[in-house]
């Protein structure tokens, strides 16, 4: 198995589970872990909200060890709020590494003056000096995630000062900010990329299990970072540690995606009490039915159900 070091940190395997707001809980990090991720994201979690003692913000944040390499990630778009948080989970938080957005794209984030709005021509001293800030402060290592840049694509300048900045890591999503989450993912400038910085680079956006050799080719990056693709199928970890080690591929089944449902709602009903964890767990059900038979029956049932006693018994009936 390919290794793969971010500062003097090796991770298991280049195999990443990406941040993803109202998925990427204990819960679903916990199973990510399971099948073999390396590394696992935090949500993204606002500096702000971490300053004003936000209650639910207060519980999104790490406070134990967690089974692999854990990143910490903080959005916010004012400097001086910014380094505030940064202090406040340096001293009373648990994991290995500081991640800062820069990809956002939303109208609420990019409003603050958060996420992919740093990446304007306009802002990129700003940005370096938040992340030399960050780097001076932080005890553990500062890694970030970009896209190409806001409208235009300056991604070299980008990297180029992200690297200066003392940055550790820099993982890629190939778009623009304009670009949303759809359509073409430029590979081939996350290689352009990869060929003039030496920190190391994550390829990002739209990777699964049938181009990851396609990407690995066109982009030459150090590891790969899976978002939409393992909603719902944390598994993806294992067929692609399978794939690696040339072993057969095990496909995806009702019999495991059942069991992993069974076991997310648990370990989400852990992390957030059950009535909580019901509520979300309507719409992360519906993710692992994904390619499976008789979906159109069980959905509605799954997106009414209130107790865990209720999913328990559709999970059962249409296992
Ligand atoms: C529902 C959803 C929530 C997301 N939340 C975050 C987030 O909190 N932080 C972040 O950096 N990116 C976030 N992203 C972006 C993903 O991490 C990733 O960059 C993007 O989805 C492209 O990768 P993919 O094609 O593998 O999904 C989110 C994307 C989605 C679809």
């Amino acid at each position: 198995m390919k290794k793969f070091k971010i500062a003097d940190i090796e991770l298991d395997n280049r195999y990443i589970q990406a941040p993803l707001a109202g998925y990427t809980s204990y819960a679903s990090r916990k199973l990510a872990y399971k099948y073999g991720a390396s590394l696992t994201y935090t949500e993204m979690i606002s500096c702000n909200a971490i300053n004003y003692k936000n209650n639910k913000t207060l519980e999104m944040l790490p406070y134990k060890k967690e089974d692999n390499k854990l990143a910490l990630q903080l959005f916010g778009g004012e400097t001086n709020h910014i380094l505030e948080a940064v202090k406040y989970v340096d001293s009373n938080c648990v994991y290995d590494f500081l991640d800062f957005n820069f990809g956002c794209p939303v109208p609420k984030v990019i409003k603050q003056k958060a996420g992919s709005s740093y990446l304007t021509k306009q802002r990129e001293d700003e940005m370096y000096h938040l992340l030399r800030e960050m780097v001076k402060i932080s005890s553990r290592p500062v890694i970030c995630k970009i896209r190409l840049g806001y409208k235009e694509f300056n991604y070299l300048d980008i990297a180029k000062l992200v690297e200066q900045a003392g940055v550790s890591m820099l993982a890629v999503h190939g778009r623009l900010q304009k670009e949303g989450f759809s359509g073409i993912v430029h590979y081939d400038m996350i290689n352009q990329i990869k060929q003039n910085v030496n920190i190391p680079i994550v390829a990002n956006g739209n990777i699964d299990l049938t181009n990851i050799d396609e990407v690995e080719k066109i982009t030459n990056a150090d590891a790969f970072m899976f978002g939409r693709s393992i909603m719902g199928y944390p598994r993806l970890f294992k067929n692609l540690i399978e794939k690696e080690d040339n072993l057969p591929i095990t496909s995806k089944n009702r019999h495991d995606q059942f069991d992993d449902m069974l076991e997310h709602l648990n370990l989400l009903i852990q992390e957030k009490g059950e009535q909580q964890a019901c509520m979300l767990f309507r719409g992360i059900a519906c993710f692992y039915l994904k390619g499976l038979d008789q979906t159109k029956e069980i959905k509605p049932l799954l997106l009414k159900s209130k107790t865990k006693q209720e999913f328990i018994e559709i999970l059962t009936k249409y296992r």
